[in-house]
């Protein structure tokens, strides 16, 4: 069974099933990663932000560029970021050496945030 790897907000890594086709966001619902992607993968959020480990990283599809938009307002953006509703599991991530690895930063930000 080919896996993904989510390390959690207190650094507790939690392996999952990949699944072919589904996104990075579908598998942290799927498998009760606290991961919450407000919009429902409608790139209108930036809630669902995982920092990618770099050997990962560049493998994976250029980010378009309201993907970047969004994730310019994301919290904590790092070198790797990217957003877990636009990152696909392919056969060609999962060909890789190693498991594919996203963390979850310890913060995220939403528009409501503002409001107060
Ligand atoms: S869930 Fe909102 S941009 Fe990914």
């Amino acid at each position: 069974m080919k896996k993904i790897r989510f390390i959690e907000k207190d650094g507790t890594a939690k392996d999952v099933e990949a699944k072919i086709g589904l996104s990075v966001l579908e598998h942290a619902r799927n498998n009760e990663v606290d991961l919450e992607g407000a919009c429902e993968g409608s790139l209108a959020c930036s809630t669902c932000h995982v920092i990618v480990d770099p050997d990962f990283y560049k493998v994976l599809p250029v980010a378009s560029e309201d993907e970047e938009d969004m994730l310019d307002l994301a919290f904590g953006l790092e070198q790797t970021s990217r957003l877990g509703c636009q990152i696909i599991v392919t056969e060609d991530l999962l060909s890789h050496e190693g498991v594919p690895t996203f963390s979850l930063p310890t913060q995220t930000r939403n528009f409501r945030n503002f409001d107060s």
